[in-house]
């Protein structure tokens, strides 16, 4: 059974700029919860990246944010603890994740955001949440944007 088919929840958005998938990030970031896991996937350029500097600021980050794309992982503290922010685009597959201690991030009460999260293949929880960012065409600034889970959540407008 594929991912997608054990999430229950689906929550539909389209988005027409960047600050626009900011502020669907906020909504988002304000109701995570300690452990939560968010993969994030979409095509080069979706918005990834940005979904997640919005997920940082409903969290109080304490930096700004840049993409992980060289560091493969970010560290920030948040309200009540940590954020890591992985992008393992460079990585080749399950093996080169786990050998980067990737499941030693999963028991520190932290709140994960993997972009590219198919390199990490079972590595990733079952209850993550999942949100999906796709261009409507290839010119514009319009994004559709999923968010699944396996329990209901609750988006404020
Ligand atoms: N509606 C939108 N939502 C988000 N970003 C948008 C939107 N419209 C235009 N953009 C632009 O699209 C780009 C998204 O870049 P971003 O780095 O977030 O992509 P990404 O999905 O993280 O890519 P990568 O796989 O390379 O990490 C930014 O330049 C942003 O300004
Ligand atoms: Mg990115």
């Amino acid at each position: 059974m594929g991912l997608a088919s054990r999430h229950s929840y689906t929550y539909a958005f389209d988005t027409s700029s960047r600050e626009e998938t900011v502020l669907l990030g906020k909504r988002l970031g304000v109701l995570l919860r300690s452990g939560d896991v968010v993969c994030l996937e979409g095509d080069l350029g979706t918005g990834k990246t940005v979904i997640a500097e919005g997920i940082g600021q409903a969290l109080q980050v304490d930096d700004y944010m840049t993409s992980p794309t060289y560091t493969i992982v970010n560290e920030y503290w948040v309200r009540d603890g940590e954020l890591y922010h992985f992008d393992l685009y460079r990585l080749s597959g399950e093996d080169e994740v786990y050998d980067m201690d990737f499941d030693s991030y999963f028991h520190r009460g932290a709140i994960i955001l993997v972009e590219w999260p198919d390199r990490a293949g079972n590595l990733i929880p079952e209850d993550s949440i999942r949100v999906h960012l796709s261009k409507t065409s290839d010119n514009s600034e319009e994004r559709h944007i999923t968010i699944s889970t396996n329990s209901p959540m609750e988006f404020a407008q």
